[in-house]
């Protein structure tokens, strides 16, 4: 098969990984940098080119679109859905996991273990908005945060409300601003899932290091393997599939009441692999396989 690898880092641990998996299984596979790829908009006739090159003969593509490009990656991950090739993520999925608030609300209705929040656009009622979410600290986090930057752990009342208060005057327009309950029982700690195609391949927990109630490894996080409940399995692949991704990294807390999930990642780091000794590479190759030749095969006969 043609495989086509729309990343921006070929030097990133990942995209060398799956390039590496997908050489080792017999395709031909190029990473292709979407930054530089243009889409020419024209009836009937949608086209992507990459150095002059036109991206239509490629069986399958694998987007590892960045956080900071999501607008301009999805746009080209779009035109090529409109070509017809197949692609292991949706430019929609795509889309919505850059989105915290869109996330959740998808989740929550596909039945899925969330923090309790509460968006809103101002402060007046911030009193009984707290109530609802029951005792103090709270989590306050914008809705397009990654890293770990853009959540803030408010401790009081008066903390809560005076963030709040800089965030909205800030973020006019812009990003929606969340009110989430603070996950107490394993505060500083996160569980990554690495989900494929419905199946777990690899978790690993995440603590972080110094004092910091986040866990993500940008901000100093350390993973060590961790083993799933049956549970937690089910969670989580219900999530992803809420998400409409084959391929997530899905982040959840263990509270008293189960699962909470915080986040669903559409281009989970490969960094897991070297955490659990799992590879989650090859699983994502065998997907591409599989399901590029039963859609591509499905179209031949128009159905
Ligand atoms: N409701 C919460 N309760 C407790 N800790 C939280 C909560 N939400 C986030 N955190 C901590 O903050 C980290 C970052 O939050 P997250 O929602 O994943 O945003 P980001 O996209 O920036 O990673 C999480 O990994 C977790 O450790
Ligand atoms: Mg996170």
């Amino acid at each position: 098969m043609k495989i086509a690898i729309l990343s921006n880092g070929n030097g990133n641990y990942s995209t060398k990984r799956l390039v590496e998996e997908a050489k080792k299984r017999g395709h031909e596979v190029r990473v292709i940098k979407y930054r530089d790829c243009y889409a020419s908009i024209e009836k009937n006739n949608p086209t992507v080119s990459y150095r002059g090159v036109d991206l239509s003969g490629y069986d399958a593509i694998i987007p590892r679109i960045a956080s900071n490009m999501t607008r301009y990656g999805t746009a080209i991950v779009r035109q090529l859905e409109m070509q017809g090739l197949y692609t292991v993520s949706s430019s929609i999925a795509i889309t919505r996991s850059r989105d915290k608030l869109r996330s959740l609300q998808l989740l929550a209705k596909a039945g899925v273990g969330i923090p309790k929040t509460i968006v809103s656009r101002n402060s007046t009622d911030i009193d009984s908005l707290l109530e609802k979410l029951g005792d103090m600290p709270v989590i306050i986090k914008l809705a397009r945060g990654t890293h770990g930057n853009g959540v803030v752990l408010a401790e009081t009342k008066k903390a809560a409300k005076s963030v709040l208060q800089a965030f909205y005057l800030t973020n006019e327009d812009g990003t929606n601003i969340l009110l989430q309950e603070f996950v107490k029982e394993s505060a500083g700690t996160d569980i990554r899932a690495f989900v494929v195609g419905g199946r777990v391949v690899a978790s690993m927990k995440r603590q972080s290091l110094d004092d910091d109630f986040r866990s993500n490894l940008h901000k100093g996080g350390e993973g060590t393997v961790i083993k799933l409940t049956d549970e937690e399995k089910k969670m989580v692949i219900k999530a992803a599939k809420a998400m409409g991704l084959n391929v997530a990294g899905v982040d959840f807390m263990r509270s008293a009441r189960g699962p909470l999930i915080l986040e669903v990642n559409s281009s989970p780091g490969f960094g897991i692999e070297k955490v659990t000794g799992r590879n989650v590479a090859a699983p994502i190759i065998e997907y591409v396989e599989i399901n590029a030749k039963r859609r591509n095969k499905k179209d031949k006969v128009g159905a």
